[in-house]
């Protein structure tokens, strides 16, 4: 086991990495300090690790709440369900949610736990890859609105990370893919070297070789550790790990939180990015090439086919970072170098989301 800290004072969490830890009773009762503990998982993931974590949980008082499964579930009343568990439950001010399973259920259990009883702690314990390397580190909590992605929500860090590995054994090769594209994220916003690794390494990080993986999640950890220290709420460099996101929430918004997996489009957001930065001559033809090639060799979506480009415009209007002076853009300079600035003007994004190649 490897255990990283993500360093915000006496809110500073462990992140441990590693095989078998959901089984690993000593090092769960270290991380669950409460008596009274709630674990949240979905239908999918209960079948398969539930028993095991609550076992791992034996010596405390555990409940289970089993949500339905999907981002449409990301919701405000799916949120009511878990505060309502909570009340029934008599849980206290120190009792602690855990979030078993992918993004949405940690997203969606670490909302509750940041308001019930005005927050209690809760503990991730990621399933999916893009949770693993992503969503479980840095304590943004949310859930969605029908016109606009993780619009209701609140910065509250988990109290402990239990990131293990094995659960990625049974997870379906298309959520693996949208879990590579949070990784490439990092590469290209921060880590050259990681974004040249990834080249040379897809097909083991696609075959699930557990070396790569390995690599792959601690080193996006540690990323994502650094920059949430330096910026926790996102006044600034945290906005770059938004790289793809604000096309992306668009995509997934305009497809209803059920066509498009949250990697996936985020990958064709990185994309979109990518061709944004490069029309406004920041970034080479060929670098863009590397990105999509690589986006490609990990099984993922790079175009936004069948998506009207006024449509995404609107819903990209929603996105967090606009403020008053309009929408904002993570963009490329360079693989590895990333800025925030503000969108250039409608008619080049129109091009870019029509897929109209132009020139630099
Ligand atoms: P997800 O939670 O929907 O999980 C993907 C699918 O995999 C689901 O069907 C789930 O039941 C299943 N699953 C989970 N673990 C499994 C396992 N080990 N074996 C088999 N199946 C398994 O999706 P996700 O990609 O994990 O997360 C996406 C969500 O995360 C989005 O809502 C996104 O907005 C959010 N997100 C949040 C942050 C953050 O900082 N809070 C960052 C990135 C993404
Ligand atoms: N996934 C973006 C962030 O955590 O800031």
């Amino acid at each position: 086991m490897q255990t990283l800290e993500l360093s915000l004072g006496e809110r500073s969490y462990p992140i441990h990495i590693g095989s078998g830890l959901i089984s690993d009773s000593a090092l769960l009762e270290r991380s669950v300090a409460a008596e009274q503990v709630l674990i949240v998982t979905n239908e999918t993931v209960a079948p398969l690790y539930l028993e095991r974590l609550e076992r791992g949980l034996r010596t405390r008082n555990t409940a289970a709440l089993v949500l339905p499964d999907g981002e449409q579930y990301k919701t405000l009343d799916t949120f009511s369900r878990i505060v309502d568990r909570l009340i029934e439950l008599r849980f206290h001010r120190d009792a602690c949610v855990v979030a078993l399973g992918g993004g949405v259920v940690g997203d969606v259990a670490g909302y509750a736990a940041a308001s019930y009883q005005r927050g209690i702690a809760y503990v991730q314990v990621p399933t999916t890859l893009l949770a693993q390397v992503d969503s479980s580190v840095g304590g943004k909590t949310a859930v969605n609105h029908p016109s606009a992605k993780n619009m209701i929500g609140a910065f509250h860090q988990p109290v402990s990370v239990l990131i293990d590995t094995d659960t990625l054994g049974t997870l379906p090769g298309r959520e693996l893919a949208a879990g590579i594209a949070e990784i490439v994220k990092y590469g290209l916003i921060l880590d050259p070297e990681l974004f040249g690794w990834l080249e040379n390494n897809i097909e083991r990080l696609t075959a699930l070789e557990a070396p790569a993986l390995a690599h792959a999640v601690r080193r996006s950890c540690g990323i994502k550790a650094a920059v949430v220290a330096e910026d926790e709420r996102e006044q600034g460099k945290r906005a770059l790990l938004n790289l793809g996101h604000t096309f992306g929430h668009a995509l997934e918004t305009l497809g209803g939180y059920g066509k498009w997996l949250h990697g996936e489009a985020v990958a064709t957001g990185t994309v979109l990015a990518a061709e944004t930065s490069r029309r406004l001559g920041w970034l080479s033809a060929d670098d863009c090439r590397r990105i999509e090639d690589l986006l490609r060799r990990a099984g993922l979506p790079v175009r936004a086919e069948g998506v009207d480009a006024d449509d995404m415009l609107e819903a990209m209007a929603l996105d967090k970072k606009t403020g008053r002076d309009g929408l904002r853009l993570v963009l490329l300079t360079a693989i590895g170098e990333a800025v925030v600035t503000a969108a250039p003007e409608r008619e080049v994004l129109l091009e870019v989301l029509r897929g109209e190649r132009g020139t630099a």
